[in-house]
């Protein structure tokens, strides 16, 4: 008689498969042919494509490639919608969004279906994951539409959006994109990716059902050339996209100097750790979830497995065991763990990669299964035994592969996490919380996952560091990716000149005139410029003043180095911090007076008293602020918390405005130190004796050498150095500089570094609304969610 052991081994699922009844009947009823969605109604279908199911190569539908003038009509129809949509109010947009949320649950066994005949995962999958996830979020941003009259009073909507996404989840990635810009009173054109169009179409039909206006939501499809023209549109406000870091830094580039909003959500390479006292088993599940959700096509999949030395033998026995198990197979079968891929050609993509790592000596593992022959598929692999710079090891496969390696220690595991262009998200597993919480903060990226993997919530942000890309969704700082600040309304048209005073003939008699030659200040220390050449700046009635040190790309990267060595700055305590900004604020109070005849002299100003008194307040406004930007401790629906961490960006260039050369430049680097960032800063290109003449003032505060760097010289070519250099994590340029903060932009996309540019316009620095608050905090910062679920 065999035992209960040998007949659970001998017991398999039998077939569960899902009824395709409902998504075949809703294709038909469509002839299997879209038009585009636009102005609230269809057009006809004129050139098509098809669309296949990737689980067996057979065509579901033609759907259409939209043209040039498609996405004008679209874009057209959302500016005409825009002022309605807003007029409904907070409340009004609630309710359709509401409906929305309502609709997607009573259809999401269609949507579900309709996904994972579309895109090939399997229908566990979007069935519990894809679906509840999306309609959540449309609740979610219901609630922040209703808030958003109290919550974001000072806010108004940006405008048209344009939303790019891809294959991997085609209706989640629309329900993070869609539901905060229509929270928030934006109207859309949307183009979902060539491979899965479908869901977005029946979306189209669930709006025209929840009452959302014409023209609210235009969804055009095609390929990459209609996201082009979305993205070279002049009538798109600000554009959101998620796909590869490739086609990132063309919208990145393409984008430069427009004016048009930005957020990038991209690659990843991310890690799982386990430390050798996590429990294995748990980790074990972790990681099923973690790279093989999806056949591991997912930017955040835990594609590296870093396991303690100790444990690492015993945890790759569990992992192969586990594969093992995995059933790969039709992905309308409800006990199926992994489904078909996208597209033949990520197949290929995917099989060049592990080969190529076969041929460089690592062992590549499947487990003893097969895989349907018709259609795209992979089987789970693990490899092992890769060096740390293999190709298997940097870049992202997009597919069930995992890399293990092993570490010993906790600071090598953080430096192995780290080692990667990308920095989207990350696992720790390990029992000691102290360990979990200690690593967590030093893992560059915008997700942790502690003892769990791949959660997602409405009220979380997602996004990137570093490669990832930037700019959050989920949570309230993905909403103020679709909000403009009234104040920005405000600026002035250019940066506004200084009305002048009367302007003594010389500075004779003032402390400043013994010493004529300003030199950099890298590191706390002042050094000559690298290239022995300095300028003479003259004042405002043409004397002679003092010469500067003409900066160069050697001295930006001397400074961008000692930034770097600066990292004790980033974890000072945040009262340490403040009380450097508020020692720097009682050096400065106490030579007011030289400050403001230095002001005077540069530029004539008759408000240079008036100026410093500002600079002295705005350095106490940021010390203030060090030890209140707090995070949040979100209530995702799990036994846990996610933790929004306010991380510092890293280290920061800053172009400072020509104008108020003492006011700007402290209004800039001050919030930047404030949170925690290094800073190398360039002041003002025509008046930057007010930062030179700082030097002593910051000798005297206790700000520690290299927190702060100042490299005077061409405002343009070392905005162009700092903005090319691949260890600069933000450039900031704010000196009414129109082609060269388009010149930022266009530079920053090769490391897709974040940037804060003025343009053209001007900013007056005098006005709290203009140049201090919540703006100003957020591109000092980057936040992290840290996800803590707790009991057993
Ligand atoms: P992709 O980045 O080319 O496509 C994503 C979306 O962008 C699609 O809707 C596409 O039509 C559109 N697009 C393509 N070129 C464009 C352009 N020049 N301007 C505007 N929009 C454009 O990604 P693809 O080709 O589908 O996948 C290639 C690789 O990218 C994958 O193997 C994977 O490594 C990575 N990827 C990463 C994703 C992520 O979530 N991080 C998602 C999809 C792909």
């Amino acid at each position: 008689m065999p035992t209960i052991k040998e007949i659970l081994q001998t017991m398999d699922y039998g077939p569960a498969p899902e009824s395709t009844k409902e998504a075949n009947a809703w294709l038909d009823q469509h002839g299997r042919r879209f038009g585009l969605f636009i102005d609230g109604a269809w057009s006809e279908a004129a050139s098509t494509f098809a669309t296949s199911n990737p689980a067996d190569g057979s065509e579901l539908a033609q759907v259409t490639q939209a043209t040039g003038d498609d996405v004008e009509r679209a874009v057209q129809a959302a500016r005409r919608a825009q002022p309605g949509w807003v007029a409904l109010g907070g409340a009004g947009r609630a309710r359709v969004m509401y409906s929305l949320a309502r609709l997607l649950q009573k259809h999401a066994r269609l949507f579900a279906v309709l996904e994972t005949l579309d895109n090939g995962k399997t229908i566990r999958e979007t069935r519990d994951a894809d679906l509840p996830l999306a309609s959540r979020h449309f609740y979610h941003h219901a609630g922040w539409a209703a808030l958003q009259s109290e919550e974001f009073a000072d806010y108004r909507a940006v405008g048209v959006v344009g939303q790019i996404v891809p294959w991997n989840f085609p209706l989640l990635m629309l329900a993070w994109k869609v539901a905060p810009a229509l929270a928030a009173g934006n109207t859309i054109v949307f183009k979902p990716a060539e491979f899965t169009p479908l869901s977005a179409l029946l979306f189209a039909e669930i709006c025209q059902q929840a009452g959302v206006p014409a023209g609210v939501v235009n969804i055009v499809t095609g390929d990459g050339a209609v996201g082009e023209a979305i993205v070279n549109h002049p009538g798109i406000d600000k554009l959101a996209f998620t796909g590869s870091t490739e086609v990132g830094r063309i919208i990145r580039k393409a984008t430069a100097g427009t004016g048009k909003k930005l957020s990038l959500e991209l690659g990843g390479k991310s890690p799982f750790i386990v430390f050798d006292d996590a429990d294995l088993d748990a980790a074990v599940e972790g990681l099923v979830d973690s790279i093989w959700f999806n056949q591991g096509q997912v930017c955040c999949a835990g594609s590296r497995l870093l396991v303690q030395e100790s444990v690492y033998d015993r945890f790759i026995a569990k992992v192969k065991l586990r594969m093992q198990n995995l059933r790969v197979g039709s992905p309308l079968d409800k006990s199926n763990d992994i489904g078909a891929l996208v597209d033949p050609i990520q197949q290929q993509r995917i099989h060049g990669l592990v080969e190529s790592a076969r041929a460089e000596g690592c062992e590549v593992w499947q487990p003893a299964c097969e895989a349907p022959t018709a259609g795209s598929w992979y089987l789970p692999t693990l490899i092992t035994g890769a060096s740390t710079s293999a190709a298997v090891a940097q870049a992202e496969i997009f597919g069930p592969v995992l890399v293990a390696m092993s570490f010993r220690t906790p600071s090598e595991a953080v430096q192995l996490a780290n080692n990667t262009v990308y920095g989207l998200a990350a696992c720790v597993w390990s029992e000691s919380i102290s360990l979990a919480l200690d690593v967590a903060p030093q893992i560059k990226a915008g997700v942790v996952w502690i003892n769990t993997a791949n959660q997602f919530d409405a009220a979380c942000g997602f996004g990137g560091y570093k490669e990832s890309g930037f700019g959050r969704e989920g949570g309230k700082e993905g909403m103020y990716e679709y909000l403009t600040p009234l104040s920005e309304d405000a600026r002035p048209s250019a940066p506004i000149v200084a009305e002048k005073g009367r302007v003594k003939a010389s500075e004779e008699g003032t402390p400043f005139a013994i010493d004529r030659t300003a030199k950099l200040y890298i590191g706390g220390k002042q050094a000559r410029p690298d290239g022995a050449y300095s300028r003479a700046i003259n004042g405002a009635n043409g004397a002679f003043l003092a010469d500067i040190g003409e900066g160069n790309r050697k001295d930006i990267r001397n400074a961008v180095e000692a930034a770097h060595k600066a990292s004790g700055w980033s974890k000072a305590t945040a009262h340490n911090r403040a009380q450097v900004l508020y020692y720097i604020a009682e050096n400065l109070a106490i030579r007011a007076d030289e400050f403001a005849q230095r002001i005077a002299a540069q530029t004539g100003s008759k408000d240079a008293a008036r100026e410093v008194q500002a600079s002295i307040e705005r350095l106490f406004y940021w010390a203030a602020w060090c030890d209140k930007y707090d995070g949040a401790a979100h209530q995702p629906p799990m036994h846990g918390i996610t933790v929004a961490l306010n991380e510092p960006v890293g280290v920061i260039g800053i172009v400072c405005p020509n104008e108020n050369p003492l006011l700007g430049f402290i209004s800039l680097v001050a919030p930047a130190l404030a949170l925690g960032n290094r800073v190398v800063a360039v002041p003002s290109e025509s008046a930057p004796l007010s930062a030179t003449d700082l030097y002593q003032v910051l000798d005297t505060s206790d700000l520690p050498g290299g927190a702060l760097n100042i490299v005077t010289g061409s405002a343009d070519e070392l905005a162009r150095t700092l903005a090319s250099h691949g260890d600069v994590d933000a450039v900031w340029r704010h000196d009414g500089s129109a082609e060269g903060c388009a010149e930022v932009e266009r530079l920053s996309a090769d490391s897709l570094k974040r940037t804060w540019v003025g343009g053209a316009k001007g900013r007056d620095w005098f006005d709290a609304k203009q140049a201090c608050g919540r703006t100003v905090l957020q591109h000092a910062s980057q936040v992290k969610n840290v996800w803590i679920p707790y009991g057993v």
